[in-house]
């Protein structure tokens, strides 16, 4: 059951995990810990393909601590860049790349019915006729991402910056410790966030925010270390759906997201809202 009127009152969804899909994120995560154990410059040499409009495919390492930027490795894969993501993943050789290649992307097919069943709710709740169908035919193009914080910083420390997501919604498969949290609504706290166990969680980006007129926003949350993962990092994974009709947020005239003050999507006048995107 999932219980529609949380993405007002709650900001996000809490939604059933399917065993079937827990057990395969799980077999994803282990084929992600694997790869992320490559040396570096067997990883590094896994393209990064930036030719979409929001974030390419690939393998990504960031070890730069900059003002907003957080040192991590990550990756993205699409089911539309099945085959290229497979041969990259063959031309590095070890077998670990495919693996995990081939892991995840068995994922979508899993997803897509809890997430159309979740939009059927915002479809009815929303009147927003067609958006179940925009989500199912979303599929090829949800945005998997891999995620790997490394272990090297204090507990208590931000290793993710306060954001909101650029897609249309979010949905997180998996976490390996304690630590996301979500700004209230008043943004006067921060409040603690656990994912993925018997429960899943939907929350709105961007995309949807516009979408449905404001009357949802955009979770704008954030990344704490606790002390495990101060010591051994963190690994993560997120599914970000985009779907027609969800416009994009336009980086070449607003820059980095993140500059904004947290929750500044929260009570945004709505033209000052509609023109951070991309016409
Ligand atoms: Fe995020």
């Amino acid at each position: 059951m999932i219980n529609i009127a949380d993405i007002e009152n709650r900001g996000m969804v809490y939604v059933p995990y399917p065993s079937a899909l827990r057990r395969a994120v799980l077999d994803a995560i282990a084929a992600w810990e694997a790869f992320c154990n490559l040396p570096e410059e067997v990883k590094l040499r896994f393209p990064y393909e930036p030719d979409k409009k929001q974030s390419g495919n690939g393998y990504e390492l960031k070890k730069e601590r900059g003002e907003t930027l957080d040192r991590k490795e990550d990756f993205h894969l699409r089911l539309s860049a099945h085959d290229e993501l497979l041969t990259n993943a063959r031309a590095l050789g070890d077998e670990r790349a495919e693996q995990f290649v081939e892991a995840a992307l068995l994922l979508p097919d899993l997803i897509e019915p809890l997430l159309v069943s979740f939009a059927q709710e915002v479809e009815e709740r929303y009147k927003v006729q067609g958006f179940s169908t925009a989500v199912a035919d979303a599929k090829p193009e949800f945005l998997l991402r891999f995620l790997h914080y490394f272990g090297d910083c204090e507990p208590e420390e931000m290793i993710g910056s306060p954001h909101v997501d650029k897609g249309g919604f979010t949905l997180h498969l998996y976490e390996s410790d304690k630590g996301v949290e979500h700004l209230s609504t008043d943004k006067q706290s921060w409040i603690p966030m656990p994912l993925a166990h018997e429960d899943t969680v939907i929350f709105p980006a961007l995309g949807l925010q516009q979408y449905l007129g404001s009357r949802v926003k955009a979770l704008c949350h954030r990344i704490v270390a606790t002390p495990e993962c101060a010591r051994q990092g963190r690994f993560s994974a997120v599914c970000f759906v985009d779907f027609r009709g969800a416009r994009h947020y336009d980086k070449a005239r607003h820059g980095r997201l993140q500059k904004f003050p947290p929750g500044f999507n929260y009570d945004m006048p709505a033209e000052q809202f509609n023109d951070l995107f991309v016409e």
